[in-house]
């Protein structure tokens, strides 16, 4: 065995499991109050662990007013009373160790509530010390904001202030103002966040928006309010990050994962892992990478994603792949159930750390909002940008309101499929959406050739051009997969024979193959 082999095969946790993101609100409601919390999550865990994923990552459960649900942070040490206490979150990283599961939280530091005390000190007066750790600038000579960038949730990303006459940013709503991360203050601060949870036991974070946090330090217009060449994706950033990482590098086993730009290219998504030392970068240990979502799902279209991102990773970095997330829509509303399944495969069979949103184990689609049970501000602001339909509770059963609580209404309406959609109901169907998720997971576990094995796609040789084929591989271990795309069914010649492991279907299994049928958007694993 290589060195390169052996290193993978004792890579760290974050390179061979698997992350399952929670959105709290939404996963199951332990006191019966219609909104998630973190007892329900731990009395979920039994589940989490059958399932088979490694890891949780939780959306954020800090107290907040809820404006952007959590994502406006008015204290970053310590739990919404609505999700429960520091208390209930040190029982729950405790049960999740004890299963051998990882816990990451959401950190955002590219704003904070405009309710946090640091903002409140900030907006009292332009002498308080705080004044610098937030974004303030004076209006244009006619009274106008200071330029023409705008909020990613609609409108201008300037807010005037009456009290001290200036305006302050906000990439996002106005009850979210940006922190100012040219004051070194501003990361000292953040760092010491980071440092509290680390020190509490916590395996590390998803960081929000984490490249917005530097913006064009001339406060330039941009040349198109949406293009954001200064608004946001500053190179500069880079120096913030690294001394982010390098709190996470004090402790052993940590994480920090990166919701960087869905824009960009392979190359800027290669340059957030930074420069290598030892066997990492000095950046981000994963940035998010987003193809999955964007690409649109044809055989060709995903084989070059993937060909192009898997090449684009630098060697010291390590990709990742996402379905879904709590700001996009349900992978099986985007693309269809059937290929939903295929989505799956593809996810867990991939090189790179999958992520999957709640629900997606049993096929959850979007749910129907209408306009008067819009929740989310990002859908009040901008009509049809709502993410609600992709944040509903979680199925478990076909008990009242889906087994999510007691009975209690919930905040956002239960899918009205959750009498066949759910947990208990997939348990005991051996061909649900749940079985094939619990026998990929299961495959990749025991497979080390699925985790850190090479990832080649094969093209030509007979291979419809509507089907996709690649090949893992370490040291002797090869094992092919194929992925029909269409409706329809395709039958190839393999280049070589093999043992049919796991079909989409759930129902072939060692059947040798060389000459190859594929049912209508069927995907397999075949061992050569
Ligand atoms: C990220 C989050 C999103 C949130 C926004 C502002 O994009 O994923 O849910 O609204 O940042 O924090």
């Amino acid at each position: 065995m290589t060195d390169a082999i052996k290193s993978n095969i004792t890579a760290p946790w974050w390179k061979h499991g698997i992350i399952y993101q929670i959105y709290p609100r939404s996963f199951q409601d332990s006191n019966n109050d219609g909104i998630g919390d973190l007892p329900g999550i731990t009395s979920r865990l039994d589940y989490l662990k059958w399932l088979g994923i490694d890891a949780i990552w939780l959306s954020p459960t800090f107290p907040s007013p809820m404006a952007d649900f959590g994502y406006d942070v008015a204290d970053y040490r310590d739990v919404h009373p609505m999700f429960g206490t520091l208390a209930d979150f040190d029982t729950l990283l405790a049960e999740a160790h004890a299963r051998g599961i990882k816990l990451l939280l959401d950190l955002v530091p590219n704003h904070t509530s405009s309710e946090h005390p640091w903002f409140k000190e900030s907006r009292s007066s332009r002498a308080n010390p705080k004044r610098n750790w937030y974004i303030w600038r004076d209006a244009r000579a006619d009274g106008s904001p200071p330029n023409n960038w705008v909020s990613a949730f609609g409108g201008s990303a300037w807010e005037w202030d009456e009290t001290t006459g200036q305006y302050y940013l906000h990439s996002f709503l106005k009850e979210q103002p940006d922190l100012n991360y040219r004051n070194p203050d501003v990361i000292a601060a953040m760092q010491d966040v980071i440092r509290f949870w680390l020190e509490r036991g916590l395996d590390g974070f998803r960081v929000d928006v984490i490249d917005w946090m530097i913006k064009d330090a001339e406060f330039r217009d941009e040349p198109d309010p949406y293009s954001r060449v200064y608004s946001a994706f500053q190179p500069e950033v880079q120096d913030v990050i690294r001394q982010f990482r390098k709190v996470f590098n004090e402790y052993p086993d940590r994480v920090m994962v990166g919701e960087i730009n869905y824009l960009g290219t392979y190359e800027y998504i290669a340059g957030l892992y930074g420069q290598a030392v030892g066997e990492g970068g000095d950046l981000i240990h994963l940035p998010f990478n987003f193809r999955m979502i964007l690409t649109p799902w044809s055989a060709t279209d995903v084989r070059t994603m993937v060909d192009e991102y898997d090449r684009a990773i630098p060697e010291h970095g390590w990709p990742n792949y996402v379905l879904g997330n709590h700001d996009q829509h349900r992978v099986a509303s985007r693309i269809g159930r059937d290929e939903a399944r295929v989505a799956a495969i593809l996810l867990l069979t991939l090189r790179g750390t999958p992520f999957i949103y709640y629900g997606e184990e049993i096929g959850m689609e979007n749910v129907p909002i209408s306009p008067e049970q819009v929740q989310d501000p990002y859908g009040i602001n901008v009509p049809g940008m709502t993410r609600d339909p992709e944040r509903t509770p979680m199925q478990w059963d076909s008990s009242v309101n889906a087994g999510f609580n007691a009975g209690a209404p919930t905040w956002l309406p239960v899918a009205a499929n959750y009498g066949t959609v759910n947990v208990a109901r997939q348990q005991n169907d051996s061909q649900s959406m749940l079985a094939l998720y619990r026998r990929l997971i299961a495959y990749r576990r025991e497979n080390p050739v699925m985790r850190v094995g090479r990832y080649q796609s094969i093209t030509g040789v007979g291979i419809p051009t509507d089907c996709f084929v690649y090949l893992r591989a370490l040291a002797d271990r090869r094992v092919l997969v194929a992925l029909n795309f269409t409706a329809e069914d395709r039958t190839f010649r393999l280049p070589e024979a093999g043992t049919i492991q796991l079909s989409t279907h759930l129902d072939r299994e060692n059947e040798t193959v060389q000459e190859l049928r594929l049912r209508a958007n069927e995907g397999v694993i075949v061992e050569l």
